[in-house]
């Protein structure tokens, strides 16, 4: 089976910038364990603008983590430009994220103290390659690309939140980088923003030909500037949607989420007969009580719960099934948790479902 991260171009023509295999990541909480990652593969080459979808809590943030350093996988293996980063110290990974990565992060992570120019100059200070008048000049420069240059002696404070955000591109741009990964970069911001943020990201792939960027989102709206997109969840890709992939309507949106030719769906291998039926057995009493969208609240909205394909999970005695959601008013997809009653009620054994 094609693994769902792959790149549709040619492996032997070219060197991935950054590429994961096999990596799972568990966080602990005393006795608390969560599988964040689950055996995630993924290869990013040079010219690619990836992004990837999930509802919160799916993984994206561990994810982008793992891949710059910031975290240690549990297992697995993670390569920047062929060199493999889990076993780095960390002077090596500070060196990396220097050098190679940069990255938006989801809270912005702008000094309050500095101006907006002093923030963006900040990392080329670190790296130390360039004098105090190239750093300037770039710093003009990358103003100018993000829309900042009127605010550059203003204090993040001072800034709205979209301005706050196209800051914090700026940074990630400033050493130049092979990648950079951004993790919800239009969460915080209206729409008119969104769409300047995307604009910024599509001129930075424009004219930098040999770097990557990867995106992190819940906005269905930044899967049009992506070369494809993956979606995760539970620390599993699930899908592959080609930019190709037209979602413009409903019956569409439910293709995708549900698998259709040009979707590529892993979670059919997953289930077996047996298991489908002991989850067609169980009732959902919450996924009828959901009425609304939880985008805009409106009531005109289309349920799919489907057995066959679809995560689950057993959680005390209860299982959890991933469903979604589409609004015919708003036109947004969503994911949503359903949970059955107790399954002891159902007459069958736990062991069956493990
Ligand atoms: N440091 C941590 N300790 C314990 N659990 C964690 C930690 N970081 C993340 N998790 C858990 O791992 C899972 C994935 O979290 P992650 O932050 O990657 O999700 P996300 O997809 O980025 O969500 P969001 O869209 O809300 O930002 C969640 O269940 C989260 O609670
Ligand atoms: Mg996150």
């Amino acid at each position: 089976m094609t693994t769902i991260g792959q790149s549709t171009k040619s492996e032997a023509e070219r060197i991935p910038i950054a590429e994961m295999s096999g990596v799972y990541k568990i966080f602990k909480q005393k006795k608390i364990e969560v599988m964040a990652l689950r055996g995630i593969d993924l290869k990013i080459y040079p010219g690619e603008l990836i992004v990837i979808m999930g509802p919160s809590g799916s993984g994206k943030t561990t994810l982008l983590n793992c891949l710059c350093g910031i975290e240690r996988p549990n297992a697995g293996s993670v390569k920047i430009k062929g060199m493999e980063i889990t076993k780095l110290r960390d002077e090596g990974i500070q060196k990396l994220l220097q050098e190679e990565i940069g990255i938006v992060f989801q809270s912005f992570n702008l000094i309050q103290s500095l101006t907006a120019g002093g923030n963006v100059e900040l990392p080329m200070v670190v790296l130390g390659k360039l004098s105090k008048s190239e750093r300037r000049t770039r710093v003009g420069e990358l103003l100018k690309k993000v829309g900042l240059e009127n605010r550059q002696h203003h204090r993040p404070s001072t800034l709205s939140g979209g301005e706050k955000q196209r800051l914090s591109i700026a940074m990630a741009f400033a050493n130049d980088p092979s990648i950079v990964i951004a993790d919800e970069p239009t969460a915080n911001v209206d729409s008119v923003s969104a769409e300047n943020i995307m604009r910024v990201f599509q001129e930075f792939m424009a004219s930098n030909p040999n770097k990557a960027l990867l995106i992190v989102t819940h906005d269905p709206a930044l899967r049009k500037i992506a070369d494809y997109t993956l979606v995760i969840r539970d620390g599993q890709f699930v899908r592959r949607i080609e930019k190709t992939t037209s979602l413009s309507s409903e019956s569409e949106y439910e293709n995708a989420l549900m698998g259709t030719s040009n979707v590529t769906d892993l979670s059919k291998s997953r289930s077996s007969p047996l298991i489908s039926n002991i989850i067609q057995k169980a009732n959902f009493p919450y996924f009828n009580d959901i009425s609304l969208c939880p985008n805009c609240h409106s009531t005109n909205i289309v349920k799919k719960l489907d057995f066959q394909n679809s995560f689950c999970q057993i959680l005390e005695n209860k299982l959890l099934q991933r469903a979604a959601l589409f609004c015919r008013e708003c036109n947004e997809l969503s994911f949503i948790t359903v949970i059955s009653g107790d399954l002891d009620k159902l007459k069958i054994k736990r062991e069956m479902i493990k």
